[in-house]
């Protein structure tokens, strides 16, 4: 697989920033070769900036999921992406999009998949009593963060935790988990069985 990354964000972009670190320390993989996002304020956009990133950001308001996704395709193609990155991307993908990168999405959820999909991921596991939650690094398919698993991190809920604490400590597993997922699959070193992705040597 080439080498090039495109991330597509919506806000803070803490992920982003996890991708960037690990790229300026070597361990990515791979090049950062476009950041997109949906909302000209998000914070990572920034990062992607101080970092040396390209940047696009295409409001999706007023359009067709489909002629949206038409363009970010094009953007993406443009840039020689290879892999698509969602980071913080609040918008579900259309057939359109997902079809165009076959096997070559990767998500981050914060939450033990297939428990808690959707929103607010940490909420319903705190609210539910969960005693171990966690991080989720899947390939998107055209489910709600249904895709294949490549990636998990356990993270046990304390007694005093509170969802913002949990959430913390979950958003830290997740910087952990997808830099080293995303190399995976730069490497070549994933094969996806069914819903199983076999990790080459592990
Ligand atoms: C993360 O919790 C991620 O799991 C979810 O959205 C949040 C994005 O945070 N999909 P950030 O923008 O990467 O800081």
């Amino acid at each position: 697989m080439a080498r090039n990354v495109g991330v597509l964000i919506s806000g803070r972009g803490s992920n982003l920033q996890a991708l960037i670190d690990a790229r300026d320390r070597g361990e990515l993989g791979g090049v950062i070769a476009v950041v997109i996002s949906n909302v000209e304020t998000a914070a990572g956009l920034d990062r992607a900036r101080r970092a040396g990133i390209p940047t696009v950001v295409r409001d999706h308001r007023g359009r067709t999921r489909e002629d949206y996704d038409d363009e970010l395709v094009t953007v993406l193609r443009e840039r020689g992406v290879e892999l698509v990155c969602l980071a913080g991307f609040m918008r579900l993908l259309s057939p359109v999009f997902i079809r165009a990168f076959p096997g070559r999405i990767l998500n981050v959820h914060p939450a033990l998949l297939p428990a808690f999909p959707g929103l607010d991921a940490q909420e319903q596991a705190f609210e539910h009593g969960v005693k171990v939650s966690g991080a989720t690094v899947h390939l998107v398919d055209e489910g709600l963060d249904s895709g294949p698993i490549v990636a998990q991190e356990a993270v046990p809920v304390r007694s005093d935790d509170t969802a913002e604490s949990l959430t913390a400590r979950i958003l830290e597993a997740e910087h952990r988990i997808y830099p080293r997922a995303v190399r995976l699959l730069l490497e070549g070193r994933c094969r996806v069985e069914g819903r199983r992705v076999v990790v080459e040597g592990e």
